[in-house]
């Protein structure tokens, strides 16, 4: 049975919506005869170490986070460097990757898309693709009987991992859904925006964080 590693790289660990559509993609994984995976979360510390000697015993890995600021959280920048002594070897494993992002058009995660099939060339990794999917942050406020379709074609996403050794293009489109707002809705966003009603959620979650007085701190000026 083949093995797969599954990374999680959201610092919200466990809740995170990344998780979430990872435990879709595992699903189909086993359904179509993969071996039950590995599952590490890279913000715990013992897990992170875990994960870079993993990397080195895996048939497959499969790296998942969410958009932060157009690229990575820092917690898979700094698992990526610690991936230099593998650049090269011969029997590295195949990586695939899932990017969600909270807006909701799929071509914000794009660039972080070619940097990563570029990444995977220079580890020396076979590329399975990357899953792109955009609005990941409604994960959170809805409950999980409404994304019913998107768990669906995300089981199909594991299952043509486990059989082709890469990901479906026609699921992987299917997931990704917008790719660019059309002209209305883009005035409807920037409206929303300038009404400060995409705000009102933010704000709720730095209130609910307890990180609303220090919103403005600057620690490294
Ligand atoms: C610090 C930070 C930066 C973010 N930057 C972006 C961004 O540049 N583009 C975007 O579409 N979403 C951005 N988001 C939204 C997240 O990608 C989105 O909420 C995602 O679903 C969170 O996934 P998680 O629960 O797996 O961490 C950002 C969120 C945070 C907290």
């Amino acid at each position: 049975m083949s093995s797969l590693l599954l990374l999680n790289g959201s610092p919200r660990g466990e809740r995170s919506n990344s998780m979430k559509m990872l435990s879709r993609v595992a699903e189909g994984w086993v359904q179509a005869g993969g071996a039950e995976p590995e599952v590490l979360h890279l913000t715990k510390k013992a897990d992170s170490l875990r994960a870079i000697e993993a990397f080195g015993t895996a048939d497959t890995v499969m790296l998942g986070m969410p958009l932060y600021t157009d690229s990575m959280p820092a917690l898979v920048k700094t698992y990526i460097e610690a991936l230099a002594p593998y650049v090269g070897r011969d029997d590295n494993p195949r990586i695939g990757f899932l990017v969600q992002s909270g807006f909701s058009e799929a071509l914000h995660s794009r660039p972080l898309e070619r940097y990563l099939t570029k990444l995977a060339a220079r580890l020396g990794c076979e590329y399975a693709g990357t899953i792109v999917r955009g609005g990941g942050e409604a994960l959170q406020a809805m409950p999980d009987e409404a994304s019913k379709r998107l768990w669906e074609r995300l089981r199909g996403l594991g299952e043509s991992l486990a059989r082709e050794g890469r990901f479906d293009v026609e699921l992987l489109t299917q997931v990704a859904g917008l790719e660019r707002l059309s002209p209305w809705g883009a005035r409807w966003m920037s409206l929303a925006s300038n009404l400060r009603l995409i705000d009102f959620y933010w704000n709720g979650q730095l209130k609910k964080n307890g990180a609303w007085d220090t919103r403005f701190a600057a620690p490294y000026v």
